[in-house]
């Protein structure tokens, strides 16, 4: 399906936002969930790039949804330089996303760099849901750290940089391991060593809390076909990220 560009702009350090018309094939999405994008016109199934929806918003021009992605290379390059107007070709939503459980309440995200990604449509979605929600964000830098402002406030936000530029000196997984014991229930999204310090975190605890790990993994097709996304849980097997996942138990990963 196609969708048009609505917005887009370098929204913090080198992490760059565009919103897209919603097409009401997507209307159906939740948060976690992704979908694949292609350049231009080619409809070549492995030329496809993944990306979690980012955030839902209604305005004047309907329901949009936006894309939140680090330029790391020519498919995010050609994304950014999309502007108001220009067309994008979409296939979605796939993929499992976040499965909040009923009747519990505190909530604890874990976002890694842009990881954050679909957190923030899952904070937001939790936060009209009546759920206290707290953030943990970590990166290299403050210049990795999503803009607090642009959470909404109720949002507890608690932030951890590996050089201290902001919130507290080192891993996020030392807040993670800190609000554990508060938690109802976690979310994360971020590298694949951030999720297996967290699985250790989880471990030592003690704690059966459940974690649900939102995995990044290159996706050629986002659809089962090319194993592009294949992964290898400690305990055997292969898992395909693209429909098996991306969320996963944090304790089937390890
Ligand atoms: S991305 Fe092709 S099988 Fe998962």
């Amino acid at each position: 399906m196609t969708t048009e560009v609505t917005e887009s702009a370098r929204l913090y350090g080198n992490t760059h936002i565009v919103w897209l018309t919603m097409p009401p094939e997507l209307h159906s999405a939740t948060p976690g969930q992704f979908v694949m994008t292609y350049a231009g016109e080619n409809s070549d199934p492995l030329l496809g790039r993944a990306f979690s929806i980012a955030r839902v918003r209604t305005s004047d021009a309907g329901r949009e949804f936006a894309l939140l992605f680090d330029i790391v290379g020519r498919g995010t390059e050609w994304l950014s330089r999309r502007a108001p107007g220009d067309a994008v070709r979409v296939v979605g939503p796939l993929g499992r996303g976040f499965e909040p459980r009923e009747r519990v309440q505190r909530m604890l995200l874990v976002g890694g760099g842009i990881g954050v990604a679909p957190l923030v449509w899952l904070a937001d979605r939790l936060i009209e849901d009546g759920r206290e929600v707290t953030l943990a964000l970590g990166g290299r830098t403050a210049a990795q750290i999503f803009p607090a402002h642009l959470l909404p406030s109720d949002v507890e936000i608690v932030v951890a940089t590996e050089d201290g530029s902001l919130g507290t000196r080192g891993l996020v997984t030392a807040p993670f391991e800190e609000l554990l014991p508060w938690c109802d229930q976690a979310f994360a999204c971020g590298p694949n060593p951030m999720f297996e310090a967290m699985h250790g975190v989880v471990r030592h605890s003690g704690l059966r809390k459940p974690v649900q790990a939102l995995v990044e993994e290159q996706m050629a097709c986002g659809m089962g076909i090319c194993y592009s996304c294949a992964v290898f849980p400690r305990r055997g097997g292969v898992r395909l990220v693209c429909t098996d996942g991306p969320m996963f138990d944090l304790r089937d990963l390890y």
